[in-house]
């Protein structure tokens, strides 16, 4: 096994829309940077996951020079709906906030930002087998990795850790270093991807007796469904068939009666989880997205939250590199954080006003009091509006308490 060196500014280790995002916004901003990613391209994006963009979201892909398809493609939503005991509620979110929704594929994103890396010539090594970090806590760190048998090193400035939940980044730092937050819900979503003309026009969230369901959809020929279902059900349980009887019950009768139960293409089970570390800097690694929080997807933050940790990440290494000093890298946790934990409030939130969760009776007469209270009060329906639409992205050198 021979060993090779070679020398970047930045390595990104994981090739999700994390790590993707950056390199495309530091490969516009004249800084080099090498991808790592452990899987294959076709893996990661045979991925099905988040479907809903802020604007802000919208924004910093257009920033990052890769929103052409999303402009031609992306479905712009005004509001969504919530269903509760027969009850229906539309949520004004154009009207509400002046800002919408944009719905597309967290796949589509990968798909534009793989396409613009490799028109660009930005290297990226897939199946890059013990991605390992060295010094990660002195000036000049180092990252190996084995590709067909042969062990290769890159000495950087910096390790950017976009590399997810269960990625190597977080996991190299000692416990006694890090802060974690964390709550485990007891159920998943089950959820379906099939090519069916939507018979819905928004996104709906429905609080049924039996669990939580929500319709959402990919384009004008495709939808993406979700149920709550127990976490030890495994997908095999799952015929399409029942998918779609469990979906319909919890739907209700005029979504039910226009619901042709079509093949799914793609048939998943997530478990949910918040999950929040601090600080998102140790020494020069700086984790994103993922490798540093996760959210249940109920308020459709992940994907987001992802973004702006990526856009704040690039303008601090931008800052270093333009020879502005080291204070946004200093800031950069600081900044991120307070936009995570309002994205962990409000996921936290919409996660537990629209599912069934075991407990008890007071519990319950809560839940059903919240949602009562939203559908009557418009106060509470711009509060939900202005978080579902996103909060503003922080202007850099602004530092503030968390
Ligand atoms: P990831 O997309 O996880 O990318 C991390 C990358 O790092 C992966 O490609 C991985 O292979 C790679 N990697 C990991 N370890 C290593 C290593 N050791 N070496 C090299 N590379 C490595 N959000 C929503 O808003 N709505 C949803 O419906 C939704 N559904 C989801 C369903 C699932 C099953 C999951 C896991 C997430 C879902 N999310 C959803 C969240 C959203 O998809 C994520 O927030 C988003 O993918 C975060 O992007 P990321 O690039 O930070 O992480
Ligand atoms: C989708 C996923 C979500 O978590 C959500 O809140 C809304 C939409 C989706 O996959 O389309």
């Amino acid at each position: 096994m021979t060993s090779r060196e070679t020398r970047t500014q930045v390595v990104i280790v994981g090739a999700g829309p994390s790590g993707l995002l950056l390199g495309q916004l530091l490969q516009r901003q004249g800084i080099d940077a090498v991808i790592l990613e452990r899987r294959s391209a076709d893996y990661v994006l045979g991925r099905i996951r988040a479907g809903v963009l802020e604007q802000g979201s919208v924004d910093v892909l257009e920033h990052a020079g890769v929103a052409a398809r999303l402009h031609a493609e992306g479905m712009r939503h005004d509001g969504v709906e919530i269903r509760f005991r027969g009850r229906r509620h539309r949520i004004e979110l154009k009207a509400l906030t002046g800002r919408n929704v944009t719905i597309y594929g967290q796949t589509e994103i990968t798909r534009d930002l793989m396409d613009a890396r490799v028109a660009s010539g930005a290297p990226s090594v897939y199946e890059a087998e013990d991605v390992t970090l060295h010094d990660w806590d002195a000036t000049s760190p180092r990252v190996s990795y084995r590709e067909h048998g042969v062990v290769h090193e890159i000495a950087c400035d910096f390790i950017a850790g976009c590399d997810g939940y269960h990625g190597v980044c977080r996991a190299s730092i000692p416990l006694e270093r890090q802060r974690t937050f964390e709550r485990v819900y007891p159920f998943g979503w089950l959820g379906v991807l099939a090519d069916m003309s939507p018979p819905w026009a928004e996104l709906v969230y429905a609080n049924s007796e039996c669990g939580f369901a929500l319709a959402s959809m990919r384009s004008r020929t495709r939808v993406r469904c979700y149920v709550q279902c127990p976490l030890e059900d495994r997908v095999e349980q799952w015929s399409d068939q029942r998918f779609w009887d469990e979906f319909r019950r919890r739907m209700g009768e005029e979504i039910a009666d226009r619901v042709i139960g079509a093949p799914s293409i793609e048939k998943s089970i997530a478990p949910l989880r918040s999950f929040v570390v601090e600080p998102l800097r140790f020494g020069r690694m700086f984790l994103a997205g993922d490798a540093a929080h996760i959210v249940p997807p109920t308020g459709a933050k992940g994907l987001n939250l992802a973004i702006s940790d990526v856009f704040y990440l690039h303008e601090a290494l931008r800052d270093f590199y333009c020879a502005r000093g080291d204070r946004a890298l200093d800031e950069y946790s600081i900044r991120c954080l307070r936009r995570i934990w309002r994205a962990e409030r409000f996921s936290w939130w919409m996660t537990r006003q629209l599912h069934q969760f075991p407990g008890d009776a007071f519990s319950r007469r809560m839940q059903e009091t919240e949602l009562e209270y939203l559908f009557d009060s418009p106060a509470a329906q711009e509060s939900m509006a202005e978080n579902y639409v996103g909060l503003p992205l922080e202007q850099a050198g602004v530092s503030m308490p968390v």
